[in-house]
């Protein structure tokens, strides 16, 4: 994966992230005493663009809250639903963490990658899908579990995935 470093010129923010999302983030700015914890809001604000965020986005979100570059790139890397590259209408995202795994989530990523045709880290040719594994969604009680974009789904089995992938177009 390709890492920014602060060696990076200055940009035009607005003419890369528009002014709506510019005030966007000026305004989740002001809630927090420090303006690198306002990265992680500033970058899922950006994502809602088209997606994902690309370099020069990083870039200008660094410049617009006043931080490192490295700070701003450390947190799109650390956090794992910040996509860094082209990602399909829909992410699904497997959890492979313990509970999960004991509960079937190998077979469940099988299947899954055998009816989307793809591997982890892929897209469908569609761009409908992109199938990621995750670690733990926190919902281990109900394993396994996956999200699909922002929707959290439990008890999954094989027999699931079509209708769950038919409601997703
Ligand atoms: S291990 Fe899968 S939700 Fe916790």
């Amino acid at each position: 994966m390709k890492i920014l470093t602060d060696k990076q010129p200055r940009v035009e923010v607005d003419a890369i992230l528009g002014s709506a999302v510019r005030q966007d983030i000026e305004h989740h700015m002001h809630h927090y005493p420090d303006p690198r914890a306002a990265s992680l809001d500033a970058l899922k604000i950006v994502q809602k663009i088209n997606g994902w965020v690309n370099d020069a986005q990083v870039l200008a979100v660094a410049q617009l809250l006043g931080i490192s570059l490295a700070d701003v790139e450390g947190v799109a890397t650390f956090y794992n639903r910040i996509y860094r590259q082209p990602v399909g209408r829909h992410v699904i995202l497997l959890c492979d963490s313990i509970a999960c795994y004991l509960m079937g989530a190998e077979h469940l990523a099988a299947a899954f990658k055998q009816t989307l045709g793809i591997e982890y880290g892929q897209t469908t040719s569609d761009g409908r899908f992109t199938l990621l594994p995750i670690c733990c969604l926190g919902n281990c009680d109900k394993a396994p579990t996956l999200m699909i974009d922002d929707d959290i789904h439990d008890l999954i089995t094989a027999a699931h995935i079509a209708p769950l992938l038919e409601s997703y177009v």
